[in-house]
């Protein structure tokens, strides 16, 4: 049965979501689930504007269909041709060969790479481009590398309705409520949407300005992307959080401990430290295992805090693999404008201080607090005054 809400008198939410998808992309945990959303505009034109994952293809269909009232389908636009939009394309072109698909000419390539083939007639467009479908004029506005290189954004100019592809969007599905007003964000969403962005977007900040530049110019009333909420409220809310993400910004003072630890002394190591930083009145820390812990919610912490104090074990005269997974994938992600503290432990040859210096030194407009603070197997009394003076100069940076 079709499960679909009304964005605008003219424009339906058509989407459908996935609870039983454990990793997103193959790649990262989504324990909520995702929204693959797709929208209609019925128009003197019907317009349908992307399509959903294939998981979500029965559903999906089921939705254009009921929307359509046995309308012809008259143009497909496809913003974002990433199979997890883009997979049942063609299945709305065999129940709908009166379609015209409208894209850049770089989606349609794309398109042909994966074997999206049968499209019929279609019609490309680039930055600046308008339809007409009616009472509704839509422009195209190119969007490269948010999040591939072929997406555009379109923006109808009518209602003022962005319909922003990956931008904007977050993991976790849509229990009904479709609207950011609908929920509270802060409390169930803006953990997911941080680590929605930070993993799959994280490293094309400088892109994602350049479109929120473009954004500026214009009007926006609601924005409509394909995974997770519509803003139709507060949008500048969401607009400054993005902002704060693309220029790596940190969201909060604050400190991201993560720590690796084999048999719980650099774990000790890292509560000492916790401890003696709230002593010290510095309590928005958050504190993580890195073995237990998805790398892609340290990443969204890292991103969310200013400050990132790493402890690692020594593992075969090397970093410990998932510490140095994590300190990878905040160079793989481009994060930069963070102040960061170390601790080692090791315990005939400690070197997890050396790899650490090396690969925070490679990324840019990193301060490190410390060059080294060295523990052997354990905490001992050297240490523990040492862990205390490190959480003095992290106090003091954070003033
Ligand atoms: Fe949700 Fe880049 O695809």
């Amino acid at each position: 049965m079709h499960c679909v809400r009304k964005v605008t008198d003219d424009i339906y939410w058509i989407g459908a979501n996935d609870k039983r998808l454990h990793l997103f992309e193959n790649i990262h945990p989504i324990e909520d689930g995702v929204s693959y959303n797709s929208y209609v505009l019925l128009d003197e034109k019907t317009v349908l504007l992307d399509a959903a994952d294939w998981s979500v293809g029965k559903q999906f269909i089921e939705n254009l269909e009921f929307v359509l009232n046995g309308r012809p389908l008259d143009y497909m636009i496809i913003n974002h041709m990433e199979p997890d939009h883009c997979a049942s394309m063609e299945e709305v072109l065999l129940r709908h060969p009166e379609t015209k698909v409208i894209s850049t000419a770089k989606a349609f390539k794309m398109m042909e790479q994966f074997g999206f083939c049968n499209l019929g007639e279609t019609i490309t467009v680039k930055e600046g481009d308008e339809m007409n479908f009616g009472k509704h004029t839509f422009t195209f506005i190119s969007a490269p590398m948010v999040h591939w290189p072929e997406v555009m954004v379109t923006f109808d100019t009518t209602d003022g309705v962005l319909f922003s592809a990956d931008a904007f969007g977050s993991f976790k599905s849509l229990d009904g409520k479709l609207f950011a007003d609908e929920v509270d964000f802060d409390r169930d969403w803006i953990d997911e949407a941080r680590r929605y962005y930070t993993n799959i977007v994280g490293k094309y900040g400088p892109q994602v300005m350049n479109l929120l530049k473009k954004a500026e110019g214009i009007d926006i009333k609601i924005i409509c992307p394909l995974h997770g909420l519509v803003w139709r409220k507060g949008i500048g809310y969401f607009i400054d959080k993005h902002i704060k993400w693309a220029t790596y910004e940190p969201e909060e003072k604050g400190v991201l401990i993560a720590y690796a630890s084999m048999y719980g002394n650099t774990e000790n190591a890292a509560q000492i430290l916790a401890a003696k930083l709230c002593e010290k009145g510095v309590t928005n820390i958050r504190m993580y295992d890195v073995s237990k812990t998805h790398v892609s919610y340290l990443i969204s912490d890292a991103f969310k805090y200013s400050h990132i104090a790493l402890l690692s074990v020594t593992y075969t005269n090397d970093l410990y693999p998932p510490m140095e997974e994590f300190i990878r994938d905040m160079q793989r992600l481009s994060l930069q404008n963070r102040t960061f503290a170390i601790v080692e432990n090791g315990t005939w040859a400690p070197q997890a201080n050396k790899v650490m210096c090396k690969m925070i030194g490679e990324m840019k407009n990193m301060t490190l607090l410390n060059e080294k603070l060295s523990m052997l197997s354990s905490v001992k009394e050297d240490t523990y005054e040492a862990l205390d003076a490190l959480a003095d100069t992290i106090a003091e940076s954070l003033k």
